[in-house]
C-alpha cells in the first residue's frame, strides 16, 4: 500500500503517526501510536507475528465449508434463530492465515449476512489496511451466528449452542494466528473472565495446536473510546 493511502486509513482511524516495526527506532519505536497519548505498552513482550497477505493453499476441504455453511444456514438450536433476518456465517480467506473472532452480529450484519460490516465493521476494515493487510486476506467470524435482539449481550445458552461451529470453522481454517476482538470473543477462546485490558498485549494459545492468540479491544468500544484506538 502506497504511504498516502495508508496515511488516509490512518486518518480515518484517528491515529496520527505510523511507524513500521521494523524502522529504526525514532518515533514511536515501531507502534502505531497517538501523539495525544504517548504508548504505555510494553511491546517488547509481544513477538512480531508475520502474516501473509495471500495464501493460495487450500487447507479445508470444499465440501467440508458446505456442509457446515448448510448446518448454520439451517440452525435452530436456541431462541435467535427465530428473531435473525440471516445467519451470518463468517467471510474471508478460508486459507487465511489470521483469522479474526468477533463477538455477534449486529443489525448491519443481520441484515446483510456479512460479519463486521457495520461502522464498527468498517473501522476493523481500515484497521486492517493500516497494517498492509486487505479484508479478504483474512478471515473473520464471530461468536454467534445469530443477532442476539437488540444487541444485547449472548446469554451463556446461546454461546453453548452455537460454539461447536466456530471450532469447526477453526479447524478448518487452521489458521497461523488468531485475534479474539473484545471480551465476548476472547472469555469463548480463552475460557476466561479475565478483562480485555488485562488479556491484551500479550501472547495466548488456543487449543491443542497451541495457536498464537492476540486478545484487543473490540471495534465498537474503540468508536465509543476512539482515545483508547493507539493502543490496538
Ligand atoms: N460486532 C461483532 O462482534 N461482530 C460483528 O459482526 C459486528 C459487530
Amino acid at each position: 500500500m502506497n504511504a498516502g493511502r495508508r496515511q488516509q486509513y490512518l486518518d480515518a482511524m484517528g491515529i496520527t503517526r505510523y511507524v513500521l516495526r521494523d524502522e529504526p527506532a525514532a518515533a514511536g519505536d515501531g507502534q502505531i501510536v497517538n501523539e495525544a497519548e504517548p504508548p504505555t505498552v510494553a511491546h517488547q513482550e509481544m513477538p512480531a507475528v508475520e502474516v501473509q497477505p495471500q495464501q493460495t493453499e487450500e487447507k479445508g476441504g470444499a465440501e467440508a465449508w458446505d456442509v457446515l455453511k448448510a448446518e448454520v444456514a439451517a440452525c435452530t438450536a436456541c431462541e435467535l434463530h427465530a428473531s435473525r433476518t440471516r445467519t451470518v456465517f463468517g467471510v474471508g480467506n478460508e486459507s487465511a492465515e489470521l483469522m479474526i473472532v468477533g463477538e455477534a452480529p449486529g443489525a448491519d450484519e443481520d441484515r446483510q449476512g456479512e460479519p463486521f460490516v457495520g461502522r464498527a465493521g468498517q473501522l476493523l476494515t481500515a484497521m486492517l489496511h493500516a497494517i498492509g493487510l486487505a479484508r479478504d486476506a483474512v478471515y473473520i467470524a464471530n461468536v454467534l451466528k445469530c443477532r442476539p435482539p437488540g444487541n444485547r449481550n449472548p446469554s451463556v445458552a446461546e454461546v453453548a449452542a452455537c460454539q461447536p461451529f466456530l471450532r469447526r470453522q477453526l479447524a478448518l481454517i487452521r489458521p497461523k494466528v488468531m485475534l479474539a476482538v473484545g471480551g465476548i470473543a476472547a472469555h469463548n477462546l480463552l475460557d476466561t473472565d479475565e478483562a480485555v485490558g488485562r488479556l491484551r498485549n500479550r501472547v495466548h494459545f488456543y487449543g491443542e495446536e497451541r495457536t498464537p492468540l492476540l486478545v484487543t479491544y473490540h471495534p465498537a468500544y474503540l468508536l465509543r473510546r476512539p482515545e483508547e484506538k493507539a493502543k490496538v
